[in-house]
């Protein structure tokens, strides 16, 4: 059986955009796959949160994981950070990542040009601690959004060049995976671009949103004044909401709307109501069971025990196998 991870950065809750862009994902494939997911604590330390929120970040991931229906049965769970033989892979792979490559990411550049007073090492090397996450467990599916595409690509690269370097065909090539060809983008209601804790307050509507918070936010959403002429194009914060509608709402309420806009009739009041409705809806079954979940500490403590068993079985292999290929030896 093929061998997936993947993992989200605890950086804050879960929003709709994690849910529908990869989570929703993970429940189908834990059915078909021998699959990890992790909630990657390490990653977030780029930003260097207080040891409570690092705390309280991570079990809101490990929470809202299990509200979302991954299943530790299924799915090996486990946070990144209780898995040790991750950070020495890291360390053997930083070895062959140079400098040049890792400050041509476009992801890294995109950090420099946002936070320019925070250009650390570990920002510079993430890409190399994701690879390490996926090829400690010698995984070939990667489920991540688009934006992923390059991580991905050096996640490669370097498995590769530790292949070549050792003249061994050791490390398997992990790719990008979209499971159900629905690899959709979930926008923001800022009516820029996606869905996102970072892009600012009401821009993200979270798994564990009361109704209410769910209403104001899609309320707030960005429209313009209206269509001024019959089949318009829509401009790029109208398209959104009806994106957003896609997930959330049946086809026949989608059409509605379509034809309200159209034909020049439409109360954005009006979508925004049902586009909120609908959320509320989708994600009842998540939000009921995430305080429960939340509360039942002893459930949380057993799933990350298991989970760390299982992820540390698969990564102890990997890491003693490595450890013979670089030629460490005991006396
Ligand atoms: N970089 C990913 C993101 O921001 C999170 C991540 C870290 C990840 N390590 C991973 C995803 C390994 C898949 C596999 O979404």
């Amino acid at each position: 059986m093929e061998t997936v991870v993947s993992g989200i950065r605890s950086t804050g809750n879960l929003h709709l955009g994690n849910y529908y862009g990869a989570i929703q994902n993970f429940v189908k494939m834990q059915y078909e796959y021998n699959c990890y997911f992790f909630i990657a604590d390490l990653h977030s330390l780029t930003t260097h949160p207080t040891p409570d929120n690092l705390h309280i970040n991570v079990k809101n991931v490990l929470v809202e994981y299990l509200a979302a229906g991954i299943d530790p049965e299924r799915a090996t769970i486990y946070v990144q950070s209780d898995v040790p033989e991750i950070a020495e892979l890291y360390l053997y792979l930083n070895m062959n990542a140079y400098l040049g490559e890792l400050e041509r990411s476009t992801s890294f550049k995109d950090k420099v040009r946002a936070h320019p007073d925070n250009v650390n090492a570990g920002l510079l090397t993430y890409p190399v601690l994701m690879a390490a996450d996926i090829l400690i467990h010698k995984a070939t599916k990667v489920p991540v959004g688009k934006d992923q595409e390059q991580h991905l690509e050096m996640a490669r690269t370097f498995g590769n060049r530790f292949n070549r370097l050792y003249n061994k065909e050791y490390f398997p090539e992990p790719y990008a995976f979209n499971f159900s060809q629905n690899l959709v983008k979930i926008p923001g209601l800022d009516g820029k671009g996606k869905m996102g804790k970072s892009e600012g307050e009401g821009n993200a509507i979270f798994l564990s949103d009361p109704p209410e918070v769910i209403r104001k936010k899609v309320m707030r959403a960005v429209t313009d004044s209206g269509p001024t002429a019959e089949n318009q194009a829509k401009p790029d914060e109208i398209q959104n909401l009806f994106d957003l509608m896609k997930v959330v709402s049946a086809p026949d309420t989608i059409a509605h709307f379509d034809n309200l806009y159209n034909t020049m009739q439409i109360r954005y009041g009006d979508l925004k109501k049902q586009l909120a409705e609908d959320m509320i809806i989708a994600t009842a079954p998540i939000r009921e069971k995430i305080n429960d979940i939340a509360n039942d500490a002893p459930y949380l403590r057993q799933v990350a025990r298991y989970g760390a068993i299982k992820a540390r079985e698969s990564a102890q292999k990997t890491i003693k196998e490595v450890r013979e290929i670089i030629g460490f030896k005991s006396f």
